[in-house]
């Protein structure tokens, strides 16, 4: 058997509305091979669930190919569709409100994918108890709370024991004893089953914590794809360097950023805020330019933690 689950090739998605285009995804390729967990990593916007969503079939690309499973995304999505787990972003909505949480998972068991009353009750309750969920099951899912809808969303992403699985923010709203279940669950759950899952986060602790592989993406690209070992070093290799003055001149701050090895800047209310590989090579330049445009601005240079290079990094990309 081939061992990739997920395969996309150059996914391009544009957005439009009120005459207004958004690129969501700009060129984005990644695979997910099968006993893997690949965390997709990004802030707001950067493309996540467009990209999951086409994977699991609920969008469609303008542009690329993406085979999940062995089946095209677009020729062939009812078959994608019956060998998926999907845990989407949105939880609230997503089942009936006036059926129990247990009656819900059931319906979806036996009427989408034919599995039996015994083998999904039974499969019900092993899920409920690997996330502390068994009082909630006879619960109306209207009256379940944030955290438990998004719990119920994850049960039934696996109730099928599917071998590929999307997950969209799983542990969004969820408190830290269940969401450290969950990254527990769906790490052991890769490993034992040999299942592909591919799980968005914003949450650099958790893609390193449950993944293989890391990809990180933001404006539709993808910046970084590796494993979390390389993702440390890419990320923690970096130096900052901050220029203390609010309202730099448009000009100034454009020929700062466009300096040969930097890798991102970010705007603040005290100033500009750069990352780069390394601050000494970059020094001489940034202070040629401050000192043609006659600016003697205070300067300092530091190393960055990885959480900040991190934030810095996906959250400044200059590209676009
Ligand atoms: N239905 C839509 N119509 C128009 N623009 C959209 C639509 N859905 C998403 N977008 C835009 O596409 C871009 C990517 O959105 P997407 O939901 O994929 O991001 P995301 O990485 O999942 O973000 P988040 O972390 O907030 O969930 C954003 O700029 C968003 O505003
Ligand atoms: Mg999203």
């Amino acid at each position: 058997m081939n061992d990739t689950a997920v395969e996309a090739k150059g996914l391009y998605k544009i957005y439009k509305t009120g005459g207004k285009e958004v690129k969501a995804l700009n060129g984005v390729s990644i695979d997910v091979k099968y006993g893997e967990v690949v965390s997709l990593l990004g802030p707001n916007g950067a493309g996540k669930t467009t990209l999951v969503k086409i994977l699991a079939t609920l969008l469609v690309p303008d542009d690329g190919q993406a085979r999940v499973g062995g089946y095209d995304v677009l020729t062939q999505g009812h078959k994608v569709r019956k060998i998926i787990g999907y845990a989407g972003q949105d939880s609230e909505r997503s089942a009936y409100f006036r059926l129990t949480a247990r009656e819900n998972l059931l319906f979806f068991a036996r009427a989408f994918h034919g599995i039996s009353k015994e083998e999904a009750n039974k499969r019900i309750e092993e899920l409920a108890i690997a996330f502390g969920f068994e009082s909630k099951l006879d619960s109306y899912f209207i009256a379940l709370s944030g955290g438990e809808k998004q719990t119920f969303v994850i049960i039934r992403s696996l109730i099928t024991k599917p071998k590929i699985v999307f997950m969209d923010e799983p542990s969004k709203s969820l408190d830290p004893v269940t969401a450290s279940r969950v990254r527990k669950y769906i790490k052991e759950y890769a490993k034992n089953f040999n299942a592909a899952l591919l799980v968005t986060t914003h949450n650099m602790l958790e893609a390193e914590e449950i993944s293989n592989k890391v990809v990180m993406i933001n404006k539709g690209k993808i910046l970084f794809n590796g494993t979390s070992e390389e993702m440390k070093s890419f990320v923690a290799r970096t130096e900052s360097i901050e220029i203390h003055k609010n309202n730099i001149e448009e000009e100034i701050k454009l020929q700062i950023m466009h300096v040969p090895g930097i890798i991102s800047a970010v705007e603040k209310d005290s100033g500009i805020s750069l990352v780069c590989k390394d601050a000494y090579e970059v020094l001489p330049s940034i202070l040629s330019i401050l000192k043609s445009n006659g600016r003697r601005l205070p300067i300092s240079v530091g190393s960055t933690t990885l959480e900040e290079a991190f934030k810095v990094i996906v959250g400044g990309d200059k590209e676009n």
